[in-house]
């Protein structure tokens, strides 16, 4: 798979299209699939589907994949483990691989004086841990979440989300006690600023409105919030709205949460994207990237607030030595090379997206960190029409070229490839981008 990509067949492939024909018929029809990959297997940054197209991955399975697809050195401490022991619930008993993971977390989770980390299956779940054990800690019942982020679909981590209105509607009531404030979204800066000329006043709006007209700081846990909006768009906070926010919580007693869901586990070319602002939170939710595509949710606090007692909050699959040992895999080989490879391969990705922006009006904003880049798409550059039909639209004719990339917020294509992407797999990516904004623009490719 080393020719990646090689489209073979109009798609989708007639085996393709007979598996999402079944598809049809008997899985839930909630999940947004924006065009019709159906997978085979994996290799690297490669992936090829039933029909025998390979293709270039820059989505790794939603920013999952950080090692690339079955790295063998993954793959064999899953096989390993698989013929040790597959399940003894880590809730109940011991197991030496999660206390060893727990072991390597608390050396790189950014927060000093010890960690201690509670192990889930997933995302959603690692900030339902992270909300839980703020209101515990606390005793305060409020939690603060910004517009645009995306925190997860449980009954918890949904009241924060505020993505997409879909992803709530038919759904409520919310859980209560949350409240939502802007987000430094620079590129459409939510209280008319310019990047240059902010202190991130849009936090004002926390201090002088929520606080003062709506809850009192003394009965908020915590604020949540991602470094990068993920799902919101890959959205980069600048280093000042994160520091000033420590500052403000730290003031009221309140924790600072961390979703480093999507943003965690070297994506950033850091392990995690809040290091890059100084910025010490109290805890932090990793999912995603940590385990290589094994579930794995952890939420790892400041080892002073783990107070609660047995029985306070577990999960039977929480943990399991299986995805434990793909995740200090994981950690092994990102700290060896794949973060560095973040890093510089982000960085010629990041050049290469940036040398378009004068070729296709349709670019509005490139931005990013590490090889977690987002190519904001509008129809005006003055007034900032947001391109939502032009960004599934090049999402699509990229697909159709061999290279997988995804939609994030409601405008913005998201580069979220394996960690292993190499220089010239970056430069493929940026070519056949060109040639979809092309197409899509009503030029030849
Ligand atoms: C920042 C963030 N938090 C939480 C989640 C929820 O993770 P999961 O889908 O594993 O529940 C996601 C998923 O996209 C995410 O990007």
């Amino acid at each position: 798979m080393t020719d990646a990509p090689s489209i073979r067949t109009p798609l989708p492939g007639p085996r393709a299209s007979a598996i999402i024909e079944r598809d049809r018929a008997v899985v839930s029809p909630s999940y947004t699939r924006g065009y019709p990959l159906v997978v085979e297997r994996g290799e690297g940054a490669a992936v090829e589907d039933v029909d025998g197209n390979v293709f270039l991955d820059c989505s790794a399975g939603i920013a999952v994949n950080a090692t690339g697809h079955s790295h063998p050195d993954v793959v064999d401490a899953i096989t390993g483990q698989a013929g040790r022991f597959l399940h003894m619930s880590g809730t109940d008993f011991y197991y030496e691989v999660q206390v060893r993971l727990a072991e390597e977390l608390a050396a790189v989770v950014p927060i000093a004086g010890g960690v201690k980390s509670f192990f889930g299956n997933s995302g959603t779940e690692a900030v339902e841990a992270c909300l839980k054990l703020a209101r515990y800690a606390t005793g305060r019942p409020g939690l603060i979440a910004f517009l645009g982020s995306f925190h997860g679909r449980t009954m918890g981590s949904l009241a924060l989300t505020a993505s997409k209105a879909v992803q709530r509607r038919g759904f409520g009531p919310m859980m209560p006690g949350v409240y939502h404030a802007p987000y430094a979204d620079c590129y459409r800066c939510p209280v008319g600023l310019t990047p240059d000329g902010c202190a991130a006043e849009c936090l004002d709006y926390i201090d002088h409105q929520l606080f003062l007209q709506v809850v009192s700081p003394d009965e908020v846990a915590a604020v949540v919030v991602e470094p990068i909006q993920g799902e919101g768009g890959y959205v980069v906070a600048p280093d000042q709205f994160l520091q000033r926010l420590r500052e403000m919580t730290r003031k009221h007693g309140i924790l600072l949460v961390v979703d480093e869901v999507q943003s965690g586990m070297g994506r950033t070319g850091k392990m995690f994207a809040i290091e890059f602002s100084g910025v010490e939170p109290d805890a932090v939710a990793i999912a995603k990237g940590i385990a290589s595509g094994m579930p794995l949710g952890v939420a790892s606090a400041r080892a002073s607030l783990m107070t609660w007692p047995p029985g306070a909050h577990a999960s039977t699959f929480g943990g399991n030595p299986i995805s434990c040992a793909a995740a200090l895999a994981t950690l092994k080989l990102l700290k060896e090379r794949l973060m560095a490879n973040a890093a510089t391969v982000g960085a010629r990705l990041m050049d290469g997206l940036k040398e378009l922006v004068g070729k296709h009006q349709l670019i509005g904003d490139v931005r990013g960190r590490g090889l977690m880049i987002g190519v904001e798409l509008v129809r005006d550059r003055q007034t900032k029409e947001r391109a939502t039909a032009e960004r599934d639209a090049v999402v699509n004719a990229a697909f159709r070229r061999g290279l997988l990339v995804l939609g994030a917020g409601k405008n913005s294509v998201r580069f979220s490839p394996p960690l292993v992407l190499t220089a010239a797999q970056a430069d493929t990516a940026v070519r056949i981008f060109d040639e979809a904004l092309s197409e899509v623009e009503g030029r030849a490719g």
